[in-house]
């Protein structure tokens, strides 16, 4: 089973959460987002057992496989993995949720 987990509670994130949901073999584990009401509300929409205040605590309490960043940012990539401190490792793919699969 894949763990998942969404930072940013808005709007586009329920797509992402529905779409988790279809797929078998992952699971929605835990939700981050900066206002607290935002991420509760989501996490007991979808159902989903954990709720962090961001993807620093998220990513520090939680072994996930997959992170669906679904906030603003200005450039998504190295700003989110850098807020993060995630290191993608040689096996990681890293790439926009919205961006099409190639090749
Ligand atoms: N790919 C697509 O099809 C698609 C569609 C719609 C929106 N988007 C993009 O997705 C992003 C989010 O859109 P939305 O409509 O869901 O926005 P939204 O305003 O409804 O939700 C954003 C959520 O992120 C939270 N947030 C903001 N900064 C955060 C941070 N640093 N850490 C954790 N949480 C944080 C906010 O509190 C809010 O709950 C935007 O960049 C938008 O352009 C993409």
């Amino acid at each position: 089973m894949l763990r998942m987990g969404i930072v940013g509670t808005g709007g586009i994130a329920n797509a992402h959460a529905n779409a988790a949901a279809a797929v078998d073999g992952v699971e929605l584990v835990a939700v981050a987002d900066v206002d607290a009401d935002a991420a509760t509300a989501f996490a007991s929409t979808h159902g989903v057992p954990a709720w962090y205040g961001g993807i620093e605590e998220l990513t520090a309490a939680e072994q996930l496989d997959i992170v669906s960043v679904c906030h603003l940012g200005k450039r998504p990539r190295g700003r989110h993995l850098r807020a993060g401190r995630i290191r993608p490792g040689p096996g990681d793919s890293v790439r926009k949720a919205h961006q099409p699969e190639r090749g």
